[in-house]
């Protein structure tokens, strides 16, 4: 029989900011939904990348003083780079794509120009508000307390020669496919999307750009870049082989069974994709799902906050499958969760350590003890351990419905409550009593194999969150490749009689929460100051010209500070006594008398313009402009008096 197709797919990943734990929640959700159908017998197609074009990403190769393609690979494959990462995670993506990739970028010019050809795209000029961090163009309305929606920074004013794409042409469509079918989940976004995009009116999209280079240029307007957002979006049928020879697996896989995205990215899935695939032709994905935030300190993490948690630190420190676990079974998929140090040890020490770590260890331990490793195959009163069997038996029907409905938290509640029903099947069995008589043998045997049983069910349907646990599980208990299957997690009896038990060490061991959250706390703060020391904001260079001539008619000279007073009834005034080289001290006043004490300037060498026109200040003429630095830091202005060489003489021209 053909296998069931499943295509699943992660928004590729912008690497523009730090790889932190909140991209890592959404590969590892879906890695673990891949896993899952993969389990059932599905022919699963899981697809993952990197987004690689844009401004910022120009921007940030050029700080670095390394072309956007060097920039690029050495995040995506330098040591600790996207690939490192997914590998550590041991995420099993079927194919991974780079939006530079060449087949990627040249359909992508073959998509723009069909869309040109069926007059969905056309040219126009563009006016708006544009966020450069987010690569978006807003209207007015959009904006939030004028700035970004989406990232709360602020945005510009912008001009240019655009490409637009016939975004409300669609919007009946669109409103039509999130209102009325289970397109879009949970269903609390769609509200969220007609009325904050829908119903406002949809503007047509603009979807290219003149004001940088780093992108796939349109093929018949070479000034033009194609928008980041319409060549990111594409990657999720390119990368089957979509207008491509590289791969030859559209047919097979398209449309996508869900697309997974963060709740911010939303918007480009449930409106601009569906709108995009009508007007190409094509069939629209399935579902797509908007999962929400991992939330540190009250805000999306990001590194220039300072916030950002470092999947490699915790992976390192607790093992892949204990972070994996975390994360799903800690957080509803749709809603945000607080990300907190105590949360992801207390759960590894509870759910972990204690519960399933516990039953493992000790119902392997007893079978050593009890039967010197391997069971006896005589048993005796089965059916007064019915509640547990049954609940065992029944529990891969509920898991099932949860994991169709992404509900990952829930299924692994689901899980939990098996074991924990385990772990009080013993302290209700007291094996340790039984074991004190040989006549109990046969009934100590079959509480072992109810326990060795319940625990393999629970292995099977934990595979898709901590695979390689799920496989040391099966190696204590002497399950057999048949043990491990989908169709064996509901039948009972399935782990052979006679099964024999291997000791190991312990699963995941208790940890020392107080140590931890210590280490932790401190790598953060690290993390934080440096973040601080980096968030500096400069202004904009200036895009006006000055003259040559004009520039050289300011006087600048280096003068020495003789003295230096606030002035009275002023709270940001000092005045400046000043020998300019002349001769004659100069009085200059100064508004900086929040970031200096007076005495502090005395005797030192500034820079000031002399020539410019006296000004009086509270009375005071003032004769020139002392020259500052000026930047913000966190969003506060920081103000540096322009301080030179002292072996610089007074009245020394600077030109
Ligand atoms: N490049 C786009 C996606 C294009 S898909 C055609 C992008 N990239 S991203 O790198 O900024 O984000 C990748 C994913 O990580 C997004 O789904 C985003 O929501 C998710 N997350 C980033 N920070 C997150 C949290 N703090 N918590 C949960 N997910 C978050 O968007």
């Amino acid at each position: 029989m053909e296998k069931k197709k499943f295509y699943i797919t992660t928004p590729i990943y912008y690497p523009s900011d730090k790889l932190h734990i909140g991209h890592t929640y959404c590969t590892v959700a879906t890695d673990a939904m891949a896993r899952y159908k993969r389990l059932t017998g599905c022919d699963v197609m899981f697809l993952t990348g990197t987004d690689e074009h844009g401004q910022k990403i120009e921007n940030k190769a050029d700080e670095a003083g390394v072309t956007p393609k060097e920039f690029l690979d050495r995040i995506v494959e330098g040591e600790k780079g996207v690939l490192d990462l997914w590998k550590l995670m041991n995420i099993s993506n079927d194919r991974f794509i780079r939006t530079t990739d060449g087949y990627h970028c040249e359909a992508i010019q073959k998509i723009f120009r069909k869309m040109y050809d069926n007059g969905d795209i056309y040219k126009g000029a563009y006016k708006g508000k544009y966020c450069t961090p987010c690569e978006s163009f807003w209207t007015e309305s959009q904006l939030v307390n004028g700035k970004c929606p989406d990232c709360g920074r602020e945005v510009h004013d912008a001009e240019e020669e655009a490409y637009f794409f016939r975004l409300g042409k669609y919007a009946d469509r669109v409103r039509d496919l999130l209102e009325n079918t289970d397109f879009l989940q949970p269903k609390s976004r769609v509200n969220e999307m007609v009325n904050n995009f829908i119903k406002p009116g949809l503007d047509d999209l603009c979807v290219s750009r003149t004001s940088f280079k780093w992108g796939i240029p349109v093929d018949f307007d070479p000034g033009h870049v194609v928008y980041v957002w319409v060549d990111a979006l594409f990657n999720y049928v390119t990368a089957l082989g979509f207008m491509n020879d590289r791969y030859h697996d559209y047919e097979k896989y398209w449309p996508a069974d869900v697309h997974f995205v963060g709740k911010e990215i939303v918007r480009f899935h449930s409106i601009i994709w569906p709108a995009m695939l009508m007007s190409m032709d094509m069939p629209l994905p399935k579902h797509v799902f908007g999962h929400g935030w991992l939330i540190m300190d009250g805000g999306k993490m990001s590194k220039s906050k300072g916030n950002v948690v470092d999947p490699y630190v915790l992976a390192e420190k607790f093992g892949v499958d204990a972070l994996r676990f975390f994360l799903l079974r800690t957080f509803p998929f749709g809603s945000d969760g607080n990300f907190s140090n105590e949360l992801l040890i207390n759960t590894i020490n509870n759910d972990l350590a204690n519960d399933l770590g516990n039953i493992v260890s000790r119902t392997v331990a007893m079978v050593e003890k009890y039967f010197g490793s391997t069971l006896p195959t005589e048993r005796k009163e089965k059916d007064c351990d019915k509640e547990l069997t049954d609940l065992a038996v029944s529990l891969r029907a509920k898991y099932e419905d949860d994991m169709e409905n992404f509900r990952f938290q829930k299924a692994l509640e689901d899980i939990f409550t098996v074991i924990d029903r385990a772990n009080k099947f013993i302290d209700e069995n007291t094996p340790w009593t039984l074991a004190k008589d040989e006549a109990n043998r046969a009934r100590l045997a079959t509480v072992m194999y109810d326990l060795l049983e319940t625990i393999r069910i629970c292995a099977v349907l934990l595979t898709p969150f901590m695979p390689d646990t799920a496989e040391k599980i099966f190696e204590r208990i002497g399950a057999n490749d048949e043990c491990k299957t989908w169709d064996s997690a509901e039948k009972w009896g399935v782990l052979p009689a006679d099964s024999t038990v291997v000791k190991g060490d312990a699963l995941f061991p208790r940890i020392d929460a107080e140590k931890a959250i210590e280490e932790l706390n401190a790598i953060q703060a690290e993390q934080k100051k440096n973040a601080a020391d980096s968030a500096v904001e400069t202004e904009p260079l200036s895009e006006e010209n000055v003259d040559f001539d004009t520039f050289c008619k300011s006087d600048m000279r280096a003068v020495k500070i003789k003295a230096c007073e606030a002035v009275k009834k002023s709270d940001k005034l000092l005045k400046f006594t000043l020998d300019d080289g002349s001769g004659t001290d100069r009085i200059i006043l100064s508004g900086i008398r929040k970031h200096y004490e007076p005495e502090q300037l005395i005797g030192k060498t500034a820079v000031a313009i002399l020539n410019l026109p006296p000004r009086k200040m509270m009375g005071i003429p003032s004769c020139g402009m002392l020259i500052s630095a000026v930047h913000k830091v966190n969003g506060e202005e920081k103000l540096n008096l322009l301080l030179v060489d002292d072996s610089i003489p007074a009245g020394a021209k600077l030109c």
